[in-house]
């Protein structure tokens, strides 16, 4: 097994604490950087006492960033602000946007060609902006960045199982183009095992799957947003991430990444292949029902003017 150091940046937040610990347990990682403006000295403190393989050191402020990042090969970022009732992802935007494009010039200059793996919302915007941010360093590589959608499969996943009464570990439900709410489709017309939905039943759903976010927002009535189930669904992303690295054949995930699945929709999330280098292949779409084709067209217009905001955040500055 290869030596692989992780940086995982926010990793003093309600999702980064988490993730660390989850990331800290995991085989295929040797050395586990964790990054945060603050308190993260003692969460890394912590969790290094855990007695696993993982090598765990905490680095704190800008000035320490260069040494979080250096030698690393997949850094995850879940660094920003979360949600409060009321709020949209999207209004995440103004704060999150400058925490991304710092974090990513700093992986640009530090350790180019690292995997980036991002959860900061508005995911539909913040890959973008990583995106153009490295593109303008000269550094940017599609196969490289992801937006991390893996907890909508998750609750779909869970959700379906339960709507169904099936195992939860046999269900698998393909989710595409987004990673907020209209923009959220899961293919109930792909789930593994195939399973038959009435019209209601695929409505309700996709609603419940396309709100989970909110609910856990409304629930946590202003402490935040999903913290543990986003934890455990970007662990699994970045071990598939590893996989994919260490050449294990066939490790498939939906991911929001660079795309030409759809025209004019530059970035778009399907299920893709990871492999040595990162994206090595993306899957399409499928063929879609008639009620995904109606979701399909109704998310379209807001997942672009999304990606549309976060390229203009880099390439046209406010
Ligand atoms: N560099 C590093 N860490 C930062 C920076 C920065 N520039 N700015 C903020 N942070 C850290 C905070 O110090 C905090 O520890 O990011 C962490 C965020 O943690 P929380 O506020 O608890 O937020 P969390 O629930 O983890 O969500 C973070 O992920 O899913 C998204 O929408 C969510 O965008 C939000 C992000």
């Amino acid at each position: 097994v290869e030596a692989r150091k992780v940086a995982l940046l926010g990793a003093a937040g309600g999702i980064g604490q988490p993730l660390a610990l989850l990331l800290k347990m995991n085989k295929l990682i040797t050395e586990l950087a964790l990054y945060d403006i603050a308190n993260v000295v003692g969460v890394a403190a912590d969790i290094s006492h855990c007695n696993t393989p993982v090598k765990v050191a905490g680095f704190t402020g800008e000035a320490e960033l260069s040494s979080a990042l250096k030698g690393a090969e997949v850094i995850v970022i879940p660094a920003g602000v979360p949600r409060k009732p009321g709020m949209t992802r999207d209004d995440l935007f103004n704060v999150n946007a400058g925490i991304v494009k710092n974090l990513v010039e700093n992986v640009g200059k530090f350790c180019p060609g690292a995997m980036i793996l991002i959860i900061t919302n508005p995911v539909n915007s913040t890959v973008p902006i990583a995106a153009e941010t490295l593109k303008a360093l000269g550094v940017y590589d599609p196969q490289k960045v992801i937006g991390v959608t893996s907890l909508d499969i998750v609750r779909a996943n869970t959700f379906v199982a339960e709507a169904k009464g099936l195992d939860v570990k046999d269900v698998d439900v393909p989710v595409i183009g987004g990673h907020a709410g209209v923009t959220i489709l899961p293919l109930l017309s792909q789930v593994t095992p195939p399973v038959t939905f009435t019209e209601a039943e695929k409505k309700v759903l996709t609603e419940q799957i396309q709100n989970a976010g909110t609910v856990v927002v409304e629930a946590k009535a202003g402490k935040g947003s999903a913290t543990l189930s986003m934890a455990y669904a970007a662990a699994r992303m970045t071990e598939s991430v590893l996989l994919g690295l260490n050449g294990e054949p066939n490790i498939y995930e939906c991911a929001f990444v660079q795309s030409e699945v759809v025209q004019d929709v530059p970035y778009f999330a399907t299920k893709i292949l990871l492999g040595p280098k990162g994206v090595s292949k993306i899957m399409g779409t499928g063929e879609l029902d008639a009620f995904e084709k109606s979701g399909f067209e109704t998310m379209l217009t807001e997942l672009k003017g999304s990606i549309k905001k976060g390229i203009d955040f880099v390439k046209s500055p406010p």
